[in-house]
């Protein structure tokens, strides 16, 4: 098997970006190389500069042209993106260049595509009266939160739950099983 280079994108807290760079640190093939983020102040950029993984501060304008963070990515020999609450849509260059797997805090295809991120997800699993949601970890492509589904995880949502009852729950089930699940796709897409 190569060698693989992953890179994390995060635009908030950084929790999962965290487990995940914790997870690969002993491994013999697979790394990650770099966080990028759209936001300096997330908790993600102190995160990734405590646990020494090199973090790229990029704008907007770099972002919606795709150029810059394509070269970027290539530079440092990516080989696979892992989308760890990050909330924007990833541009067509990158889709088409590299593998991308996302994490969506709730049972995908339900409370899924654009404006559904963090806590709106939980809010709406409450407002809907569910008795159950999870976590989907999927591939990503063109369609918001639509590409291949490798993975899901359910718990359940209590009558006394609030938005942030939800949110402790499914980051715990997020902790537990993203690493292993992303090691489990880098394994498959090289065989
Ligand atoms: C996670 O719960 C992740 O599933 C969610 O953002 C949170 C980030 O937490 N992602 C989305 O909502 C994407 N649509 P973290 O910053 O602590 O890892």
């Amino acid at each position: 098997m190569n060698q693989s280079n992953i890179v994390i994108f995060a635009s908030g807290s950084g929790s999962n970006a965290e487990v995940i760079i914790r997870h690969f640190a002993t491994h013999q093939k697979m790394h990650v190389v770099a966080v990028f983020t759209n936001n300096p102040q997330a908790g993600v950029f102190a995160r990734a500069e405590k646990l020494n993984i090199p973090c790229f501060v990029f704008s907007n304008e770099d972002f919606l042209d795709g150029q810059t963070l394509n070269q970027k990515l290539k530079n440092i020999n990516c080989s696979h993106i892992v989308l760890a609450g990050f909330l924007r849509k990833i541009p067509e260059l990158l889709i088409q260049n590299f593998k991308i797997v996302n994490i969506h805090p709730a049972l995908l295809p339900n409370y899924g595509g654009r404006g559904m991120y963090g806590m709106k997800v939980h809010e709406a699993v409450l407002a809907a009266g569910e008795n159950e949601s999870g976590i989907t970890i999927h591939e990503v492509n063109q369609k918001y939160d639509e590409g291949t589904i490798l993975f899901q995880a359910k718990c359940e949502v209590k009558a006394d739950d609030t938005p942030n009852t939800i949110a402790e729950r499914i980051h715990k089930l997020e902790h537990k099983h993203f690493p292993e699940q992303i090691e489990k796709w880098i394994l498959q897409n090289d065989n």
